[in-house]
């Protein structure tokens, strides 16, 4: 049995931080320790090769122990983590992505950041139907079995919530890419392309928006314009090759590529199209920017080209000592692939490019890796993505000169990570 407890948060706290920052110089210590100990084999016995552990001695679990697989209990670190100040209540919040334990590009689907307003809806396919109405010519109702008639595609997105990385806006906050960044993932999706169901309805003339609606506690709704929903809109009932897991809507969600989370309505329950926004209606029309100046920029659905290093970072400091590193981290844009990452290891005043590694798929994650000779000084660490659309990432001071403060949502600033001597690393940020 997977007995797994999720550890204690890491956040921001200064006191914390220090506590953190201690912990990480001890560690440091030992591991330079240990790479002075990489020597000859013939040098000392070392009982990692001498001895016979007990995995070798004894034999393990049958194949019945485990009929559904659960990861190593050495990777019991490895978990979605939430920060507990950021909300009142764990029924409407978030957790994180562990994006600094992953590699490739793929999240796992125990791992995908999660985002609820009215917790996870518990949901019986056998009870559930999809129900397209408003401006169509036959209004329809379709099971689980109906769905899984139409023909269907598989494809790898990014899910990104609007208001990833919204808490930097004013300045360096929470140590970790898991919670400066964490509110994405990436997953591939098999569904029914939403223009199959609704061409079999029909969208009669002057239709221009959908209004798909969850069947959770929150009944979340979002307009989204009916030239996106015939574009690449999927209606998803497989994450990763399995069902949804209840957390990502089972048993089917709308798949809004590109564009941000909160569009991606999960427990997908009822389509409506209509002549205009339901802006009103929402309790999410305060998914806007506010600018300096009151005016708020609406419309802001395209998820704009972002990076983040993942490795080394806050919760992965560099524990090898100096010498060959692998720098690494994830780049995506809504505007489709990735062209290009670079690098900078002096916050940003010379760059290399990074090498990308692993499938480029249009509105997806990508993976970068910068290999190079850690000579021990300390680093600014930052990586800088461009799109295939010429979309630079900006530096946060750029984000700010053009949209202010008062904002939470959309923001794709340049992330810098301060590597010290010790090899730990704290969110800061350069001027
Ligand atoms: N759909 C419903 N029905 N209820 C919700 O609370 N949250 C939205 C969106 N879809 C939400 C929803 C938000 S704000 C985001 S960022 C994404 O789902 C999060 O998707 P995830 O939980 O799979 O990460
Ligand atoms: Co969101």
């Amino acid at each position: 049995m997977n007995n797994r407890k999720k550890p204690e948060t890491e956040i921001s706290n200064p006191a914390r931080r220090k506590l953190l920052a201690g912990g990480l110089a001890a560690s440091g210590a030992a591991a330079a320790l240990a790479i002075g100990g990489r020597q000859a084999a013939a040098a000392a016995p070392d009982p990692a090769i001498t001895k016979i552990q007990d995995w070798n001695r004894y034999l393990g679990d049958g194949v019945d122990e485990r009929p559904y697989g659960f990861p190593s209990e050495h990777e019991k670190e490895v978990v979605r983590r939430s920060v507990s100040w950021l909300t009142a209540d764990p029924k409407s919040s978030v957790n994180f992505t562990p994006l600094h334990e992953l590699d490739g590009i793929i999240t796992p689907n125990g791992l995908c950041f999660e985002r609820h307003h009215g917790g996870i809806a518990d949901i019986d396919p056998a009870q559930h139907r999809l129900m397209i109405n408003g401006m169509v010519d036959t209004p329809l109702v379709f099971t689980m079995e109906d769905l899984k008639r139409f023909p269907r595609e598989n494809r790898v997105y990014f899910l990104e919530c609007a208001a990833n990385s919204g808490m930097e806006w004013r300045g360096a906050q929470l140590n970790g890419c898991q919670y400066t960044h964490g509110m994405v993932h990436n997953v591939m999706y098999t569904g029914v392309p939403l223009k199959h169901i609704l061409n079999e309805a029909g969208i009669k003339s002057g239709g221009k928006w959908i209004l798909p609606e969850g069947a959770d506690a929150s009944g979340m709704t979002r307009s989204i314009p009916l030239e996106k929903a015939l574009d690449d809109c999927l209606v998803a009932f497989k994450m990763n090759g399995e069902a949804l897991r209840p957390e990502q809507g089972y048993p089917v969600r709308l798949v809004v590529p590109g564009w941000e989370g909160n569009m991606w309505v999960k427990w997908l329950r009822r389509i409506e199209i209509g002549d205009q926004p339901w802006q009103m209606r929402e309790e999410t029309s305060k998914y806007t920017d506010l600018m300096e100046d009151g005016k708020a920029r609406r419309f802001t659905w395209t998820m704009d080209v972002k990076s983040v290093i993942t490795n080394p970072s806050p919760q992965a400091p560099i524990t090898h000592g100096k010498g060959q590193t692998v720098v690494t981290g994830v780049a995506w844009s809504g505007h489709g692939k990735i062209k290009r990452v670079d690098v900078s290891i002096d916050g940003g005043r010379n760059w290399e490019t990074a090498r990308l590694d692993g499938p480029s798929l249009s509105k997806s994650l990508h993976r970068f890796y910068h290999d190079f000779n850690w000579d021990g000084s300390e680093l600014l660490l930052q990586s800088r993505a461009i799109d295939e659309a010429g979309n630079i990432q900006p530096t946060k001071n750029e984000l700010r000169a053009a949209r202010g403060q008062n904002s939470i949502y959309h923001n794709n600033g340049i992330q810098t990570w301060h590597v010290k001597a010790d090899g730990s690393a704290e969110n800061v940020e350069v001027s």
